[in-house]
């Protein structure tokens, strides 16, 4: 049966990468995509699917009611797949209103709308009652659950769990930076303004799902990276300034660990979600691939390095002289205000429950990430100059 989906954030990171996914994946399915179009998103990200006959594209904020109730109006939306937010860490830090007011005002009118469009009654004790078929799926982040301490100095081997083993086929190098990680039942601790305003953001939905019954999943995933990811992040960031031989800059001793997922496998894990996920659950989603943010820097100048000597028409691009690209790049700056040490996310839930494992290796993840980047240096320009208004304006004018 034809599905609606409405992707909130869908010209952003993960967005856009999910509506990629699910137009190649279904071929009856439709997705209105609402999107502010904040310096984060980018048209030029989905030129191509704005052609497909399948996809509106709606600009405008998850905050404004009156455009939202319009396009429940006028689509029979089944899904909403909220991703729309402000979502850095270090902006966060910086001016935290607008992250409080996106984030979690922005989710409750689009909850309270979702609920007026799909409540077709009450039941004998006052709960509404909901068309069928309809869900609100929140995309939240492993940040909530605050900071895990390091046992180890190195990452040691992960060792999984019996029946989280039969799920993962053929998938080596599992890594780990300590002897806990934080599954759906850990309580919840924030610590930067971004992770506060995405836990409220998680309890509200919540909220809807205990006091109207409103049918939710949330899924709470670790650091993505991949296609189309905005330059300010870590490893856009990193390719970005080693193509021009620029200072590489590294918060710290570099020390802090994140877990890894290739964005891919996080857009397959809430599709499942959304599909068969058990309603109003919590699902964590993880890339079993723990790192710390300096060996991602590293490796990142390894692999550039090992595909410019491999390929040397990609020499072209560079900006600087290949020489200088080594790791005296590497600047270490400042910490970030109130880092946290270490996420780890164990995802058994979803293994066991959807059968949902990270399939993409991080070895794998990164080659074709820096190649994307290397293939795609036009949009790395456009989005860094703002030059995307511009190809907005005229598109719809
Ligand atoms: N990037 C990660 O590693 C990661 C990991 C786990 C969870 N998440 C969550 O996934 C979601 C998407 O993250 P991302 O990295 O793609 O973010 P992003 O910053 O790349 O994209 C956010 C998108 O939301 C849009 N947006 C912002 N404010 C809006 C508003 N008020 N109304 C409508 N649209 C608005 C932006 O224009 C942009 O297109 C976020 O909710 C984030 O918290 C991200």
């Amino acid at each position: 049966m034809m599905k609606r989906y409405l992707v909130t954030g869908g010209a952003g990171f993960i967005g856009s990468n999910f509506v990629k996914y699910m137009l190649k994946k279904y071929i009856d399915i439709e997705i209105i995509i609402l999107d502010a179009l904040t310096y984060a998103g980018n048209l030029g990200t989905i030129k191509e699917e704005l052609k497909d006959k399948r996809v509106e594209f709606y600009k405008g904020d998850i905050r404004n009611k009156d455009l939202v109730e319009n396009i429940f109006m006028k689509h029979d939306i089944d899904y909403v797949v909220n991703f729309a937010a402000e979502s850095h860490v270090d902006r966060s830090i910086a001016e935290p209103q607008i992250f409080l007011e996106t984030n979690i005002l922005g989710t409750q009118n689009l909850l309270e709308i979702a609920k007026k469009f799909w409540s077709i009654g009450k039941n004998e004790k006052g709960y509404p009652i909901y068309k069928t078929g309809k869900k609100f799926h929140h995309v939240s982040t492993d940040e909530v659950y605050g900071s895990l301490s390091k046992n180890y100095s190195h990452a040691v081997e992960l060792k999984l769990s019996k029946e989280v083993k039969k799920v993962v086929e053929g998938r080596e190098n599992l890594k780990t930076y300590g002897t806990n990680m934080f599954t759906e039942k850990t309580p919840l601790d924030p610590r930067s303004p971004y992770s506060a305003s995405k836990t409220s953001s998680d309890m509200i939905v919540v909220a809807y799902g205990e006091t109207y019954h409103l049918p939710f999943n949330i899924t709470r995933c670790s650091n993505n990276y991949g296609p189309y990811h905005f330059p300010e992040k870590l490893i856009p960031l990193i390719i970005k300034n080693i193509l021009c031989g620029k200072k590489l800059p590294v918060y710290g001793k570099g020390d802090n660990v994140r877990d890894w997922l290739y964005v891919e496998d996080h857009c397959k894990g809430i599709d499942m979600v959304i599909t068969f996920g058990m309603q109003n659950e919590i699902y964590n989603i993880g890339g079993f691939n723990e790192e710390e943010n300096i060996n991602i820097v590293k490796l990142t100048i390894d692999k550039i390095l090992e595909i410019m000597k491999k390929e040397s028409k990609y020499q072209e691009i560079l900006k600087t002289d290949i020489k200088n690209i080594n790791y005296d790049l590497i600047s270490y700056v400042t910490d970030r205000l109130g880092h946290d040490e270490r996420y780890a996310i164990d995802p058994t839930k979803i293994t066991t429950e959807l059968g949902w494992y990270p399939e993409t290796s991080f070895e794998v993840g990164i080659e074709k990430t820096i190649r994307w980047y290397l293939d795609n240096q036009d949009w790395v320009e456009e989005v860094a100059s703002g030059d995307y208004q511009k190809y907005y304006d005229e598109m719809y004018r």
